[in-house]
C-alpha cells in the first residue's frame, strides 16, 4: 500500500511516500522555514515561505514516483497532518493534501501529528507499547497507551518545553538558535562542575520557567562559568524528565521507552534514558533523527494506521488547531 503523506504544522512543508504494507519509507523530503529575526515565526512570511515553496517538495514528489514508473494516481491514500498546530501552515498542508485527492480521486485521511511522532518511531524501532517522551522546542510530554489502548499523558510541562528551555537559554547567552546542539557541545568540553537549579516537580507535572530565570541570573551575575551552567541546564532539566519517565514507566508497567521529537538529538538525554530502563529492566531503542524530527514520511504511517477513516470526501478532515494526544482525531 503505497501512501503519500504531506506534514505543514508549522516551520516545516515536507512530503514523505511510505511502502506500508512493507514497512519501508520510500521518500522523504522537506523544506524548513527558518526565522532569522531569532524570536518567533512571523505568522505572515511563515505562510509565505509555504505558498513559496511546497510545489519543490511536490515535485520531487512527482520525479521520484517517476522514477518507479508511477505517478500521483498510483497512489493507495493521502494523509495529512489535520493538527495540532499553526492555523496558517496547517491550511497550506490541507489545500495540497485535498487538490491531490480530488485531483487523483485518492482517498484521503487527516491525522493527528503527535500520534504521528509517536506511531513512526514504533514502526521504525518493532516496539509494541513504549512509554514515550515526547520533547521538541514547544512540547515536553510523557505519553503511553493506557488499559483501553487510548493515548494518556502521563505527565507533562506546565510552562515551556525542554527545546524551548535551551533555545532561550542560548539566545540569552548569545549562543545562537537552536540552542539545544551548542548547549550539548558546551557542557562536553566543560569541567563540568554542578551548580545547583530549581528541580521542580509538581506530581507527575514539570516546570521548567524557573529553571530558565534561575540561569539568567547566575548568567548575568557574571560569576560562573558558561560551560558549567550548561553542563548543570543539561543535567537538571534531563534528571527531573527522566525521574517523570520512571514513575510513569513504574505506574504503567511498561517496558519499552522511545524518545521523539528534536531533543532526541541529545547523547546526554538518551544516555540517562538508556541507564534508567537498564535498570528497569526495560528496553531503549532510537531511531533516525530525520524521523523524530517533523517529517512527510510519519504522516503517510499515521494515515495507514487511520485508514478505516479515508474517503474522497474532501469536505470532511476541517483543520483542528488545538487537538492534543488525547483527542479523538
Ligand atoms: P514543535 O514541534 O513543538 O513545534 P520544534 O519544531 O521547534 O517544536 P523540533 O524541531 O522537534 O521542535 O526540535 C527542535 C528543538 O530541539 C530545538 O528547541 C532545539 O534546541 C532542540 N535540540 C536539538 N538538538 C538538541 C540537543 N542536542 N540537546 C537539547 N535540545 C536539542
Ligand atoms: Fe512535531
Amino acid at each position: 500500500m503505497l501512501v503519500l503523506g504531506i506534514e505543514c504544522t508549522a516551520h516545516t512543508f515536507g512530503i514523505g511516500i511510505v511502502d506500508c504494507k512493507n514497512k519501508k519509507v520510500l521518500f522523504n523530503e522537506k523544506n524548513q522555514y527558518k526565522d532569522d529575526t531569532g524570536g518567533g515565526m512571523e505568522l505572515r512570511k511563515l505562510s509565505e515561505f509555504h505558498t513559496s515553496n511546497f510545489t519543490t517538495i511536490l515535485l520531487k514528489a512527482k520525479q521520484f514516483l517517476k522514477t518507479l514508473n508511477k505517478d500521483f494516481s498510483d497512489l493507495d491514500l493521502i494523509s495529512f497532518s489535520q493538527g495540532p498546530g499553526i492555523g496558517n501552515s496547517l491550511k497550506i498542508g490541507s489545500l495540497v493534501a485535498k487538490t491531490l485527492s480530488t485531483q487523483y480521486n485518492i482517498p484521503l485521511v487527516g491525522v493527528n501529528h503527535i500520534k504521528a511522532h509517536l506511531e513512526i518511531g514504533k514502526m521504525l524501532t518493532g516496539f509494541k507499547d513504549p512509554m514515550f517522551l515526547y520533547v521538541s522546542g514547544v512540547n515536553t510530554q510523557i505519553i503511553a497507551k493506557d488499559d483501553f489502548g487510548k493515548y494518556k499523558i502521563y505527565g507533562e510541562t506546565e510552562d515551556i518545553g525542554l527545546g524551548n528551555l535551551f533555545d532561550s537559554f542560548a539566545r540569552l547567552a548569545g549562543l545562537g538558535f537552536p540552542g539545544g546542539p551548542v548547549v550539548e557541545q558546551l557542557a562536553a568540553d566543560s569541567k563540568q562542575n554542578y551548580i545547583e537549579l530549581p528541580y521542580s516537580l509538581k506530581g507527575m507535572n514539570i516546570t521548567l520557567a524557573g529553571m530558565y530565570t534561575n540561569l539568567k541570573q547566575k548568567l548575568e551575575s557574571g560569576k560562573y562559568e558558561l560551560g558549567d551552567l550548561c553542563y548543570s541546564l543539561q543535567e537538571t532539566c534531563f534528571a527531573v524528565s527522566m525521574e517523570v519517565c520512571e514513575r510513569a514507566m513504574a505506574y504503567t508497567n511498561k517496558k519499552e521507552m522511545l524518545i521523539v521529537g528534536g531533543v532526541a538529538a541529545s547523547k546526554r538525554l538518551t544516555f540517562m534514558a538508556k541507564e534508567m530502563c537498564k535498570l528497569r529492566g526495560a528496553k531503549y531503542d532510537s531511531f533516525p533523527m530525520q524521523y523524530a524530527m517533523d517529517n512527510g514520511a510519519m504522516i503517510a504511517w499515521q494515515g495507514f494506521v487511520d485508514k478505516k477513516k479515508a474517503t474522497t470526501d474532501i469536505t470532511k478532515f476541517p483543520i483542528a488547531q488545538y487537538i492534543n494526544i488525547e483527542s479523538e482525531i
